[in-house]
């Protein structure tokens, strides 16, 4: 297949936005996978943020990060990413250049604990203030789990409605998949 997968295409957006030295964020860390592959394009003189509300995803990804001898160019928190702009020194607030979330339930663990919309939205738009120009949010939507459908749709109005003066919001999606497979929403700041 020639298109770009969702998950690879999250990756070819972060890596347009992102250069070595950059300051980025990854919203939800889950098992660590994109925390890893944000501290590699980061660079050694780079940072990132991560945040996750599970003690479990902190130690997996803690864990993964120092077996690729990474964990230097990252600060975890074990809270919600709703609290980024407070987490973030303020030095280095309008320097953020990329940021990820990958929402839904974290595989493996309990899928009670998902991602709501009200603080998906709220992190978004506080990320949207403090990256700097040029920076993109990728939204990876999985819709397939109970409340799925209602974080999609929260998320997909509130893009729909951000100013085009402020942000640029692309959507990348398989429409003619079964099972539904997750989608992307970008956001470039303007
Ligand atoms: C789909 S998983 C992330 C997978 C991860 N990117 C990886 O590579 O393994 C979603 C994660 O979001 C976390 N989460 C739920 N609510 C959150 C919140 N308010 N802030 C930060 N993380 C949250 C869950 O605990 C879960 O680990």
């Amino acid at each position: 297949m020639k298109l770009e997968r969702i998950l690879p295409f999250a990756k070819t957006l972060l890596q347009k936005a992102v250069k070595n030295g950059d300051i980025v964020v990854d919203a939800t860390i889950g098992n660590g996978h994109d925390t890893v592959f944000l501290a590699e394009l980061v660079g050694e003189h780079g940072k990132v943020y991560g945040f996750d509300v599970q003690e479990q995803a902190i130690l997996a990804t803690k864990e993964r990060l120092i077996q690729h001898s990474l964990l230097e160019r990252t600060t975890l928190f074990h809270e919600g990413h709703e609290r980024v702009t407070q987490n973030i020194p303020l030095e280095e607030h309008g320097k953020i250049t990329g940021a990820i979330f990958n929402l839904g339930y974290l595989p493996g663990s309990d899928k009670n604990i998902i991602t709501e919309p009200e603080t998906t939205i709220d992190a978004v738009s506080q990320l949207l203030n403090i990256m700097a120009p040029e920076g993109i949010i990728v939204l990876v939507i999985y819709h397939g789990h109970d409340g799925g459908d209602i974080e999609r749709d929260a998320l997909l109005n509130y893009c729909r409605h951000l100013d085009q003066k402020f942000a640029h919001v692309i959507r990348y999606q398989f429409i003619n998949q079964q099972h539904n497979p997750p989608f992307i929403i970008a956001i470039e700041k303007r």
